[in-house]
């Protein structure tokens, strides 16, 4: 067998409609500066799709940060791997920043938060150790634990009855192995929008003895009374073994981190393949950073607008009847009932004719017969947005209801440009 014929034939579960769908429904081009309005096919549209929470990704002092530091350094800068060639005295200053804001003792930069977190779950285990985790898992998440020789154990999503049954198994299995119990969780999960329960799962700390890894991406800067993330929220930043962000998502930045005890973040520091072999963190990355973590600490308004914005959707989509699940973080699910060609054809009109841009999320990531729109709120949206959005919302259901959109496939939209 040929690779390339076995290749071209299977292009995965979201390549099935890559011809139809290319730059429309996949790889579409947003353009203009990143904010609540810009331009898709050369028409405005109301954005709902990015992860730009706090809105910094436009913020005065953040272009200017990171202009400065461009100019200053260039993008070169620092060259090599941290170990080798690359750290620099803003890299230590950044993290000792975040280790600070997370309450933990250190903490460690990553180059994107994907590569780090994979290589966190691969440094922490050897094939002896056992790990628990949730099903509805990021796929760092997953492969990381693809890198794991030892046992694993999954738990339908969120369900504390069979995260403790296996517990467990994990207890008896790292019993038999001489290895030890790692437990991994989101902290706001990414599409469902609900908080890993961080407080359930520590109840059970003591009598199974496992260290807990929480991945939130979501909640770094958006939840907690400080925007410290879902172990603020939930008050329990100490019983948290090893917290770890992204700057992709509240920073409006690249790159990550890990915070934890210093003789962890000495160990994942030497053993992190993915940091240790790959080129450190551009300095304007690093003092862009260095800008927005300062921002989310004095400013905390920022981050009341975002939630202004949340309550106002979530409370009007519930209000009109929305079915939103049961998301606790500005991620806000819309399920209606459709199949995948109805699906096509909602998000064509909301573009087209209602001129909102969102995310639609279709079988196999959620069941037949499901469709879910995904908002992702921010502090640079406004109450009117959200109001246009919740009338559009409630006629796209209308329509749907009334099988307007299931005359056929995918419509003719994506050679329209
Ligand atoms: C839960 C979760 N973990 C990790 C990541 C990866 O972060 P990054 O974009 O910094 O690689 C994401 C981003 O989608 C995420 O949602």
């Amino acid at each position: 067998m040929d690779i390339f014929e076995k290749v071209v034939n299977n292009l995965g579960p979201l390549g099935q409609f890559a011809d139809a769908g290319y730059g429309y429904y996949y790889f579409p081009k947003l353009e203009g500066e990143i904010s609540n309005r810009m331009y898709f096919r050369g028409k405005p549209v109301l954005v709902w799709s990015l992860n730009n929470y706090l809105g910094l990704a436009n913020h005065p002092e953040v272009r200017k940060a990171d202009a400065d530091a461009a100019e200053k350094f260039g993008m070169a800068a620092p060259m090599g791997a941290r170990m080798m060639s690359g750290q620099t005295k803003y890299h230590e200053q950044l993290e000792q920043e975040l280790a600070a804001f997370e309450k933990k003792e250190s903490a460690f930069l990553l180059n994107y938060g994907y590569m780090g977190m994979v290589s966190i779950i691969d440094s922490l285990l050897d094939r002896h150790d056992v790990v628990v985790y949730d099903s509805e898992s990021h796929a760092c998440i997953l492969d990381g634990l693809r890198l794991h020789l030892g046992k694993r154990f999954v738990y339908p999503h969120n369900n504390m009855e069979r995260f403790e049954s296996q517990l467990m198994h994990a207890q008896k299995a790292a019993n038999q192995s001489g290895g030890g119990i790692l437990v991994i969780t989101e902290g706001v999960f990414g599409m469902p929008g609900d908080l890993g329960n961080l407080k359930g799962m520590l109840q059970f700390k003591e009598k199974y003895g496992f260290r807990l890894l929480v991945d939130d991406a979501h909640g770094f800067g958006t939840m907690g009374n400080a925007g410290a993330g879902t172990s603020q929220e939930q008050d329990v930043m100490d019983e948290v073994d090893i917290y770890f962000g992204t700057f992709a998502k509240a920073m409006a930045g690249i790159g990550g981190f890990v915070a934890s005890e210093k003789r962890i973040i000495k160990s994942l520091a030497f053993k992190m393949r993915s940091q240790i072999f790959a080129k450190s963190l551009p300095m304007p990355m690093v003092i862009g950073a260095l800008k927005r973590l300062d921002l989310i600490r004095t400013h905390p308004e920022l981050r009341d607008k975002l939630w202004i914005i949340v309550h106002a959707l979530q409370k009007g989509l519930r209000d009109k009847g929305f079915d939103i699940g049961k998301t606790q973080s500005p991620v806000t699910p819309v399920f209606l009932k459709g199949g995948v060609g109805e699906a096509t054809q909602v998000v064509a009109d909301l573009r087209e004719n209602y001129g909102i841009f969102c995310s639609v999320v279709i079988y196999p990531v959620v069941p037949k017969g499901v469709i879910m729109l995904r908002l992702i709120p921010t502090a640079s949206h406004t109450l009117e947005d959200v109001k246009v959005t919740i009338d559009a919302f409630s006629e796209i259901r209308t329509k749907l209801s009334e099988g307007k959109y299931s005359t056929g496939g995918i419509p003719d939209v994506a050679d329209k440009y």
